[in-house]
């Protein structure tokens, strides 16, 4: 069952008792974004995020249809996929989306099961089992889809010592930007039609085993304008999370449904990169030119040491600080965490990141969402589009 947002039990422990163990995730894999111009994007994504290079296909490797550039931080891998002729399916999906994430790639430790479980379960197929191989072992993989065009693609890499996926070779560059601190996703979030949050919820009970276990209504997140709604699935270990949005009725256009218009469809909202240093990741960040939604107002910081209450105890960072980087603060009875939003990433109103510090905290900043939102309502009220 789903719990209020204010309510101070998160239920994370009833999610390892009573989820259903049919479809166990070792983490998430890889996130593939389809871009107009990969090379470009993967020069963005080291040089203002720190990814680090890390495998390569292209046509010096056989591959002739398609390119794609791996980059690394820490845990998390980003692929990034450009066609290399018209014929290319990817090319429709651009031209629908503009840049955007195909696949939310999931580890497992078994793909043909994984496969096997979500299908007899309603889902829809992307890709039957397949076992790649080369020189360094095989690698099984598996797809399914879900919201919109977006698919969940299971690995099964036990039987793999190469870098990336048969098929890659090693990434090796000259042009090694140093990491910003980036460690793994903490998060992904779906942005899904006008009605239709509950059917993916249902979807990722029903089809994933995950469980709900946070859950916003529009009387909990809405400004003065606008509204949306929002339900988390966490899967049975709670390694993998995805919050769903959908737009709720305002007086003004939810930014969910701005995203709706601009990708023409359901897609990945934002993915969330966890840091445990947020201070010196925005402070580099920011130095690399990544553009984050402007401050809260002043009171917004004034009211800290309130909202925070006994964890001010034994938080670190200064609030002075805090303010200067626009970072933003919120807490629940376990601890406390630290979040900030860019900008979206392409021209289009869509996809763009969280980064987030947890410091025992396990919401999703719900305190900060009015702020949040009144800050990305100015950049829509900017774009025309509120
Ligand atoms: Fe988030």
């Amino acid at each position: 069952m789903s719990k209020d947002i204010k309510s101070v039990d998160y239920g994370l422990e009833k999610i390892f008792e009573g989820a259903q163990d049919f479809l166990p995730l070792l983490g998430t894999d890889y996130v593939e974004f389809y871009v107009g111009n990969a090379k470009q994007a993967a020069h963005y994504y080291k040089t203002a995020f720190g990814y680090q290079s890390y495998a390569y296909k292209g046509l010096e490797t056989g591959s002739k249809d398609e390119v794609s550039y791996v980059l690394k931080q820490d845990k998390i891998k980003l692929v990034l996929t450009t066609p290399l002729n018209s014929k290319s399916p990817i090319n429709d999906h651009i031209v629908k989306h503009g840049d955007g994430v195909k696949v939310i790639a999931l580890w497992v430790e078994d793909a043909r099961k994984a496969f096997e479980e979500t299908t007899s379960r309603g889902a829809k197929p992307y890709m039957e089992p397949q076992v790649e191989t080369d020189e360094h072992g095989e690698v099984v993989r598996s797809g399914i889809y879900t919201y919109g065009e977006t698919v969940h693609v299971f690995v099964e890499r036990k039987n793999y010592k190469g870098t990336f996926l048969p098929g890659f070779r090693a990434w090796e560059s000259d042009y090694n930007p140093s990491s910003t601190g980036l460690k793994y996703i903490d998060h992904m979030v779906g942005n899904v039609g006008w009605g239709q949050m509950n059917t993916w919820v249902k979807w990722y009970e029903e089809v994933m085993g995950f469980e709900n276990f946070l859950s916003f209504d529009d009387k909990q997140i809405h400004t003065e304008y606008s509204a949306l709604m929002s339900k988390v699935m966490s899967n049975g270990n709670g390694r993998v999370k995805f919050p769903i949005n959908e737009p709720a009725k305002g007086i003004k256009k939810s930014q969910i449904e701005e995203y709706l218009d601009f990708y023409e469809g359901a897609g990945v909202q934002h993915l969330a990169l966890a840091t445990d240093d947020i201070i010196s990741t925005i402070t580099e960040l920011k130095a690399r030119g990544v553009e984050f939604l402007p401050a809260p107002p002043p009171t917004y910081y004034e009211e800290i040491p309130k909202r925070l209450g006994e964890h001010m105890a034994i938080m670190k960072e200064d609030i002075g600080k805090l303010q200067e980087l626009s970072i933003m603060v919120d807490a629940d009875e376990e601890g406390y965490l630290l979040q900030i939003f860019t900008k979206p990433v392409e021209d289009r109103p869509t996809l763009f990141f969280e980064i987030i510090q947890r410091m025992g905290a396990r919401g999703f900043g719900a305190g900060n969402f009015k702020a949040l939102f009144e800050s990305i309502e100015r950049e829509q009220a900017n774009r025309g589009t509120l």
